[in-house]
């Protein structure tokens, strides 16, 4: 067997695991649904899962990931070869890729259309009813869907194909801090618009009587989702980070990050919702609708537009990447593919259930809910489970000191581990089922 592949520095992890996390979940995903769930209670709930939650289950699925040096299917067999039920996680954890990765190259197709739309700058004569006229004929259509789609999985397939090292960390390395500094950009214009300030209240201001079980339950789901936890991809990444890497301060880093961009791309387009009267609830569109109003009003708006799409779309690719590499190293591995027959077979499949989410938009929405609210939170228990109770203090403070030194709270997450966050969620699930 060759030898393993891993990252090379420790700036490539953070850079790998935040290109995993940062992507359509922070700049298209979470505006949407915080739109649709009350805004600022939503963000609060989203906080709190965050960092009680998803910072824990990160963490058990880098040291999953490192101390197996294993794919999301083998880790648990190499680990505990009796507890076979935990199996289930790498199953499901390949089935969350194929339902992921296949709406959501419809999405990234979305930017790489916009990212023309603003290079011809058919955006920028547009008024903001015409701009959701546009978005409502190009979502809806087939075939120019359809081709972006299949160019982005192409991309997808082609970087997984060479590679962890070459292909995944060169590019994130220096592409998502770019994508930072323009974000900031667009939220300082956005909020110094006139009649921005309902949005940064709407954003910032929980109105606590909005808070239902299914508010939770989507800001759970969403949490997941941007983190790109439950699901493998975070493990699959921690089995090429080598041991002497500190996995908690990358945990911490990344999930900071990813909040970082999210909440600034709340920033950035919640006060334009306001100033140019759009609704907050449209749904998937509200990103595609509302910055390019923004950018009409912008110094240089035809440089940012093209710019931002471009890095939506480079977001997008380095967490497509992540996700075909949960099926890529499982194909490979387990069922002995070569890497560029697996990624071939693999980015395939995603994109003939890609077409369908094309022509079916209920199934479109359909795999967006059961994937991100369903089977990633259900990970997350399972993964929480085996990280506390299979796995055990002992050795996942083992792994989280390979570095050499010693790390802190290592109590405290193994009691969020084995008890917190598996109620908390099994909680939220059920409440949101109407049974508690
Ligand atoms: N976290 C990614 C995003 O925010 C999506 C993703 C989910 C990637 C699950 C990998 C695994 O865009």
């Amino acid at each position: 067997m060759e030898s393993r592949d891993s990252f090379s520095s420790k700036f490539g992890i953070i850079a790998a695991a935040a290109g995993s996390a940062i992507g359509l979940g922070n700049i298209w995903r979470f505006p949407y649904v915080l739109g649709e769930n009350g805004g600022g209670a939503f963000l609060l709930i989203y906080l709190v899962f965050i960092f009680l939650i998803g910072v824990p289950v990160m963490l058990s699925e880098l040291v999953i990931g490192r101390k197996s040096q294993r794919s999301v299917f083998g880790a648990f067999k190499v680990l505990a070869p009796d507890a076979k039920f935990f199996r289930l996680v790498g199953v499901m954890g390949v089935l969350a890729a194929f339902l992921i990765l296949s709406f959501y190259s419809v999405v990234a197709g979305w930017t790489v259309n916009y990212t023309l739309l603003a290079l011809g700058g058919q955006l920028s004569d547009k008024s903001p009813d015409q701009l959701s006229v546009l978005f409502e004929d190009f979502s809806g259509a087939v075939w120019r869907p359809m081709v972006y789609m299949i160019v982005f999985m192409v991309l997808t397939a082609l970087i997984v194909a060479g590679g962890v090292k070459k292909g995944i960390e060169k590019y994130t390395k220096i592409l998502m801090p770019v994508l930072l500094f323009i974000i900031a950009i667009l939220c300082v214009k956005s909020i110094t618009l006139k009649g921005a300030g309902g949005g940064l209240s709407f954003l910032f201001k929980p109105d606590f009587s909005k808070i239902t079980a299914d508010v939770v339950f989507e800001a759970l789901g969403q949490a997941f989702f941007s983190l790109s936890i439950g699901m493998g991809a975070i493990a699959t990444y921690g089995s090429y980070v080598r041991k002497k890497e500190n996995l908690l301060n990358t945990a911490i880093s990344v999930s900071f990050a990813d909040t970082l961009i999210a909440v600034l791309a709340g920033v950035a387009i919640f006060p334009a919702v306001f100033a140019f009267g759009i609704k907050p609830d449209v749904g998937p569109g509200l990103v595609f609708v509302t910055l390019p109003n923004v950018f009409n009003q912008m110094v240089g708006g035809y440089f940012f537009s093209v710019a931002f799409f471009v890095l939506l779309f480079i977001a997008a690719l380095t967490s497509s990447v992540s996700m075909l590499e949960v099926v890529v190293s499982y194909f490979s591995e387990e069922l002995k593919m070569s890497r560029r027959g697996a990624a071939l077979l693999g980015a395939a499949l995603i994109t003939v259930l890609g077409a369908v989410c094309v022509l079916v938009p209920s199934v479109f929405s359909q795999f967006n809910t059961i994937s991100s609210d369903y089977l990633l939170p259900l990970g997350g228990v399972l993964i929480s489970v085996f990280a506390g109770w299979v796995l055990g203090r002992k050795k996942v403070q083992e792994e989280l000191e390979a570095h050499g030194k010693s790390v802190r709270f290592v109590g405290l997450l193994v009691i969020i581990l084995k008890v917190f966050a598996p109620i908390a969620i099994t909680f939220v699930f059920l409440n949101n089922l109407g049974i508690i």
